[in-house]
């Protein structure tokens, strides 16, 4: 018989309406696989948009979805059942993961629900001190900034350019966050900060003592200032915000720095950094267990905070994707599946 579970599922794309609360059949873990009892599940731009249907992407990269599907990727959770004992997790121990990602982009991850099977090399040891809300407001945020700024940690081919990312030294360097107060924006602030940058973080008022608070050095309301008319000589611009807006950044960075847009789509600025000496590079985040175990020995010991904007029950995705249109996110939006 099959085990059945609580789960947000799609049954077309939409509005957050279309995001229903229901009964789903429980997964089955494939040979590698762990089953995880989901606790929290966080929150990121996929999530919204493949709940539209990847409106904004041209008609033929857009998701021809077998309906019903689960979204979702980040989780927080335990394991609850390791069916091939393959591998050093076992039944009760507390996990966090980014779920199948990229790989599932366009069919959703699995996440919104009590239940999720996860390939192993994909989960990381949830550090005690955090809370699943926190753990689970982790993992594609910071694997995005730890991919961009820290270590890529992989050979996949890069879907957005021709060749493969690559970090750049922070140490000593003038780093810029734009988009700072989101989810990658926050804990890329704390990353640089770490790796001894000094920071300067761009974002609406909102977040400025909340940056401050995690150590950023200077802070820029992009509402008030043109960031782009205050700012000369830095090295690295990692433009979480990114779209066509990106070229701006262009114009503050010296000969030899370097351009990191989070969201290439629609940059265009390519011919102009070639002149002026501009590397501009970017990546897709990808699962990695591994990668996520080391950030965690940051998040561990407080080096690394995950901030939280809002939480929302499991059942009540839709408020929680209402609440993301609004826009402005502090930190991260985190759905609670386990009061
Ligand atoms: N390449 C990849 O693999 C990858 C991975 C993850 C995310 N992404 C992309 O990266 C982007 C950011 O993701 P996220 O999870 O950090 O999103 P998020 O949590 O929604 O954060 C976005 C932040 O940008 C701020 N913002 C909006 N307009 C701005 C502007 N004009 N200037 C400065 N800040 C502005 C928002 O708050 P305020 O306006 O209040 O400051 C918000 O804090 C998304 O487009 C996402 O799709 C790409």
């Amino acid at each position: 018989m099959t085990e059945m579970m609580n789960a947000v599922r799609l049954h077309r794309f939409g509005g957050p309406d279309v995001l229903r609360h229901e009964e789903a059949p429980r997964p089955v873990p494939a040979p590698g696989e762990v089953l995880v009892r989901v606790h929290a599940v966080g929150l990121n731009p996929p999530d919204w948009y493949l709940r539209d249907g990847y409106r904004a992407l041209p008609p033929e990269w857009q998701p021809r979805a077998a309906f019903p599907l689960i979204p979702g990727w980040d989780i927080s959770g335990v394991v609850a059942a390791t069916p091939d004992q393959v591998h050093e997790f076992r039944p009760g121990d507390e996990v966090f993961a980014l779920v199948r990602f990229p790989e599932t982009v366009m069919q959703g991850g699995g996440a919104c629900a009590e239940y999720v099977s996860v390939p192993a090399g994909q989960l990381a040891a949830k550090p005690a001190g955090l809370s699943h809300a926190e753990a689970a407001g982790a993992p594609m945020s910071l694997l995005t900034a730890w991919q961009f700024l820290i270590e890529t940690g992989h050979d996949a081919p890069n879907p957005l350019q021709s060749f493969p990312h690559a970090p750049v030294p922070l140490e000593g360097r003038t780093v810029v966050v734009n988009g700072a107060g989101g989810g990658v924006g926050h804990l890329a602030v704390q990353l640089a900060l770490r790796a001894g940058a000094e920071v300067i973080a761009i974002a609406s008022a909102r977040h400025e003592a909340a940056l401050r608070d995690l150590g950023a050095h200077r802070f820029i309301d992009y509402t008030r200032e043109d960031p782009a008319a205050a700012l000369r000589g830095v090295d690295l611009v990692l433009d979480t915000v990114g779209g066509a807006g990106s070229s701006r950044f262009l114009g503050v960075l010296r000969r030899g720095g370097a351009l990191f847009p989070v969201f290439p789509m629609g940059f265009a600025g390519h011919a102009e950094a070639e002149e002026l000496g501009i590397t501009v590079s970017t990546t897709q985040v990808r699962s990695d267990g591994a990668q996520l175990s080391r950030a965690a020995e940051l998040l561990a010991d407080g080096r690394l905070r995950v901030l939280i904007d809002s939480t929302y029950p499991l059942a009540e995705a839709a408020r929680a994707h209402a609440r993301a249109e609004r826009g402005g996110i502090g930190g991260k939006i985190v759905l609670t599946v386990v009061q």
